[in-house]
């Protein structure tokens, strides 16, 4: 089983190229499947989660090409199932995304229930009133959400809880429902005006994605489109983050900087210099850092992906600052194992209180889920001596090359598989 080997203590400079949102980029894949003609995509992240999301689209017809690295070329005429529910696509939280597109295109799916990192409960009720609203039939039976309906026809939503998913899922299925669907209290991500954008480039008519109440007019069919998926905010402020800890000098290229907004407020709060341009942002960490108070939201609140990223530069500043987790209630599992390596952080319910400690060091540490593996990994860059980081795998489902791309910026970081190849490492860099 691969682990990273880091060395901290090289604070990270240099400049890092963002990929594609893979939280923007699963819907878009699956949301391909809602036309018969050839779908061109571009800038798809190279990570575990599209991968499976492409493999399970291929198990039910679609035929999926690569046209280099980032570029994915999709044809769903000849789909053949309409029953998602491969070993893999269980694992991930998007598959749910297969849901909207096929019950929107066929009045038909099966998809199996979805899985994804374990960050709390995550219910799929608002997708399903959302399916049902459209007049769709859903029932959740063998571990499948099995939806289908003679037509489907617009309607009024009200979605009681702010949800990405849920939103996307039912913009989707409504874009070829009878009619018109209002969507109200919608979610506001980037991501969510990304998806509404490729569905209007493939006929749609949506309109007021990105404020919280979406219309979609109902039309016969979509056609074929080329598009390019929007720059991962979440990657970008990860980054952001690794050179505020490292007390580094990053810059972040081929962003969008009004994704990045609260990030960079918090970031500006806490001592860094940051320099914006039309599309990179700069991040310097020369002073240090100060505390301050968070609480996630969602868009254009603090994003909860970034929560574990902020946390690990708050256990090293300067005071007391708290954490507030308002979207998931088990996002704090990371905080055992930023302790092993120094933090004084204790939480409480949905509230953790940092005081800050001045330094890390390294310990033998397990990645619990996407997000904060990435920040147990900026702990480590940071951290005095080595660290080895397990389960890393989680990392791999969201950040290409991730350890490539922090060697780029001059850190101590490698894939190991044993204790030997760990000891050589330390003989390396030690
Ligand atoms: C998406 O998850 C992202 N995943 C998550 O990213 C992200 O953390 C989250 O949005 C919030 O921004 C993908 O895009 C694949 P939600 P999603 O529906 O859609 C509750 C990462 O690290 N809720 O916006 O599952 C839910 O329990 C991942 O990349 C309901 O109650 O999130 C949560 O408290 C992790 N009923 C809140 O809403 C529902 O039907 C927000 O969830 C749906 C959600």
């Amino acid at each position: 089983m691969e682990q990273y080997a880091i060395k901290g203590g090289n604070p990270l400079v240099g400049d890092v190229e963002i990929g594609g949102a893979k939280n923007a980029a699963l819907p878009i894949l699956a949301a391909s499947a809602m036309t018969d003609e050839t779908v061109y995509i571009d800038n798809v992240p190279d990570v575990r989660d599209i991968n499976v999301m492409l493999n399970a689209m291929q198990d039910i017809g679609v035929a999926v090409r690569h046209a280099g690295r980032h570029k994915v070329i999709l044809n769903a005429g000849n789909i053949h199932s309409l029953v998602a529910e491969n070993e893999t696509i269980k694992k991930i939280r998007a598959s749910y995304y297969l849901m909207g597109a096929l019950l929107g295109k066929y009045n038909c799916a099966e998809v199996a229930l979805p899985g994804g990192c374990d960050i709390g409960c995550r219910a799929i009720d608002q997708h399903i009133k959302g399916f049902r609203a459209l007049g769709a039939e859903v029932v959740i039976e063998h571990g499948l959400i099995k939806a289908k309906a003679a037509r489907l026809t617009g309607s009024h939503i009200y979605m009681d809880v702010v949800s990405v998913g849920a939103t996307i899922n039912v913009m989707m299925a409504a874009a070829l429902a009878e009619g018109l669907t209002i969507i109200e209290n919608s979610a506001k991500e980037p991501h969510v005006v990304d998806v509404a954008n490729f569905l209007n480039s493939m006929g749609a008519n949506i309109k007021g994605a990105g404020t919280d109440v979406i219309r979609i007019k109902g039309v016969s069919r979509l056609h074929g489109s080329e598009y390019t998926i929007i720059p991962d905010q979440i990657e970008a402020g990860t980054f952001m983050f690794a050179a505020a800890v490292t007390r580094g000098d990053v810059t972040v290229k081929n962003i969008i900087p009004k994704h990045l907004e609260s990030i960079t407020a918090k970031l500006l709060e806490i001592g860094c210099e940051v320099e914006e341009a039309e599309d990179c942002i700069r991040v310097v960490s020369s002073k240090p850092l100060l505390h301050t108070h968070v609480k996630t939201l969602p868009y254009p609140g603090f994003p909860t992906d970034m929560q574990p990223q902020i946390t690990a530069a708050l256990a090293l500043s300067r005071g007391t600052s708290i954490v507030t987790e308002s979207i998931f209630e088990n996002r704090f599992k990371y905080v055992d194992e930023l302790t092993r390596m120094g933090a004084n952080i204790k939480v409480e319910g949905n509230t953790a209180i940092i005081d800050g400690v001045g330094r890390y060091t390294g310990a033998s540490i397990s990645a619990p889920d996407l997000r904060a593996g990435a920040a147990l990994v900026i702990a480590a860059l940071s951290a005095e001596g080595f660290t080895l980081v397990d389960d890393i795998r989680y990392i791999e489902r969201g950040y290409e090359d991730f350890h490539l791309k922090l060697q780029n910026l001059g850190a101590h970081i490698e894939l190991v598989e044993t204790e030997k190849e760990f000891q050589k490492f330390k003989l390396r860099v030690g």
